[in-house]
């Protein structure tokens, strides 16, 4: 049985705690909040060489019915001369637009009254990598959003098996990614992996793991600065399944001070038990 001062003592530490978890989270609540009414979905993005992307940008509403009048919506890139894309009375208005945004941007026009500023950007390139602002300006209220765009190429690998060697393919990725295998239990496993560059400096990847054997699952990992791509493979009596998920290194401000918060919850956990 634990004593009265062992008692008091314990659950001194839990408050403490628990006061310290709330501190925390009102901080990061407080340093996460935006300092106006604009908000992004997504504001540190890796886009994919090639692919479109969209750079989320809105109003913060209060119902799905809000509207919006005389939306004014600005698209800038820092160290850039000109603009990106600038909607005003009611329409594009792209005379002063930098010349390697022409023809590859647009906004959702049937969204823009109901607040929703995000810019559809065509066929990314390495140069777009940078700082964007967004600025709304309506009767009704506005404001600006930083958002941080880095490009990468990445693409899921295939799995073939042949001879009890499983092979894994992924035919676009940039930077130059390390490849590891591992087995069910998290072991790492011996691959060999040959890399083919591209005209465009974009590698393709296959990696060998040999003996691979039936019923059993593998994990591959492709990984770079930016991205890592875990593809889990499972050696049927027919052939290979598998399933591939992405996942991007540059983590939201929002997902850091929630990481903080649970860190702090679990720290306590330890101190009280
Ligand atoms: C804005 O429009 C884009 C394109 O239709 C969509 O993907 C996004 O979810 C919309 N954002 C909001 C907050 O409605
Ligand atoms: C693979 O690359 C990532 C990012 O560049 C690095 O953090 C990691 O340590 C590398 N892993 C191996 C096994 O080399």
């Amino acid at each position: 049985m634990a004593s009265l001062g062992q008692m008091i003592f314990y659950s001194m530490v839990a408050l403490i705690c628990l006061f310290t978890a709330i501190i925390v989270l009102i901080l990061s609540l407080s340093l996460s909040k935006p300092s106006s009414g604009a908000l992004s979905s997504n504001t540190k993005l890796v886009a994919n060489l090639g692919e479109d992307e969209i750079l989320s940008c809105y109003l913060h509403t209060s119902s799905v019915e809000d509207v919006f009048s005389e939306m004014s919506v600005s698209w800038e890139k820092k160290e850039l001369k000109g603009l990106v894309y600038l909607y005003e009375n009611g329409a594009p208005q792209l005379r002063d637009q930098a010349s390697q945004f022409r023809g590859r941007t647009q906004l959702f026009p049937e969204t823009v009254a109901r607040g929703n500023a995000s810019l559809l950007l065509r066929s990314v390139r390495s140069s777009d990598e940078g700082e964007y602002t967004c600025s709304i300006s309506s009767e009704e209220g506005g404001g600006t959003v930083r958002i941080y765009l880095r490009t990468a190429a990445f693409s899921a690998p295939t799995f073939t098996l042949s001879n009890g060697t499983l092979a894994a393919e992924a035919s676009r990725w940039y930077p130059k990614p390390n490849v590891t295998w591992l087995n069910q239990t998290g072991s790492v496993l011996n691959g060999r992996t040959s890399f083919t560059k591209d005209s465009k400096g974009i590698f393709s990847i296959v990696s060998r793991l040999q003996p691979a054997h039936v019923s059993e699952a593998y994990s591959c990992r492709i990984e770079n600065n930016l991205v890592i791509a875990v593809a889990k493979a499972t050696i049927t009596g027919t052939g290979v399944l598998w399933r591939s998920s992405f996942s991007f290194s540059v983590a939201s401000t929002l997902l850091a001070s929630v990481n903080l918060n649970i860190m702090t919850i679990v720290l306590c956990i330890y101190y009280v038990t």
